[in-house]
């Protein structure tokens, strides 16, 4: 890890009913007992934002969404603005996840236009970038990771806060992973990128890794050079798996 502020943020995706917030509280209620190092964030379906505002209300575990049109209001049934997550409680958005690029076959320049939506109502955009199997068994996943980084990120990211998250599409979900030496040279590579097209705001944007981090795993992915934070989908629905990949990042 360097000296960028480590952040860890669990992605709920579709799961959570009212009844598991009792598991965000719980979070909330060790962490605030006994401080760590990194940021920690859950990003919750859109259903439960308020509601875990509300449980969480003065607790350092930000709440986050996973996702947010571009457009602040208007006729789009079914979607959710940036400005509604804000208004919602929301600190932070997840955009461009494999999940939603993959089944809602979103672009680049989409995922682009989120990320002006985010900033523009004040929330902390997390952007994933990852290569499917068959792109690195071409030995592609540099090529397609900085490019998606090169075409999802906006110049207006210049000076805010916002994080960038490697997820190789075939670890998310799988129990997979990459070697640590792999992590290690996509990490720098993304680094480069980021550090080219945003100059010092890129050079100081955490860069998370997510796909399969789990308690037993997450000591070794955080002390990779320049993973600078985890995004955890599975492990983050229970305190108890959540809490030990928290303390992991120092
Ligand atoms: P996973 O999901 O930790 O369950 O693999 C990660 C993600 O999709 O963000």
């Amino acid at each position: 890890m360097s000296n960028v502020r480590p952040l860890i943020a669990g992605n709920w995706k579709m799961n959570g009913l009212a009844g598991s917030l009792d598991e965000a509280r719980l979070l909330a209620k060790t962490l605030d007992a006994a401080p760590v190092a990194a940021r920690v964030g859950l990003a919750a379906p859109a259903t439960l934002i308020a509601r875990m505002a509300e449980a969480l209300n003065g607790s350092t575990v930000m709440i986050g969404g996973q996702d947010c049109h571009p457009k602040a209001s208007g006729a789009f049934t079914g979607d959710v603005s940036a400005e509604m997550l804000r208004d919602a409680g929301a600190a932070f958005v997840i955009l461009g996840h494999s999940e939603r690029r993959a089944g809602y076959g979103e672009s680049d320049a989409l995922v682009a236009a989120k990320t002006e939506a985010a900033l523009r109502a004040g929330l902390e955009p997390v952007i994933c970038v990852g290569e499917t199997l068959e792109q690195r068994q071409a030995g592609e996943a540099l090529e397609i990771v900085t490019a998606q980084v090169r075409g999802s990120l906006p110049q207006s990211l210049s000076g805010k806060a916002f994080a960038v998250a490697y997820e190789p599409v075939w670890a998310i979900g799988t129990g997979l992973t990459p070697s640590i030496p792999e992590i290690e040279v996509v990490h720098a590579a993304v680094r480069a990128a980021l550090t080219d097209i945003l100059g010092d705001s890129g050079a100081k944007a955490p860069i998370l890794y997510g796909g399969s981090v789990k308690p037993d795993n997450a000591r070794d992915i955080l002390a990779t050079p320049e993973v600078n934070g985890a995004l955890v989908g599975g492990a983050s629905l229970k305190a108890d798996d959540f809490l030990p990949i928290v303390r992991a990042a120092g």
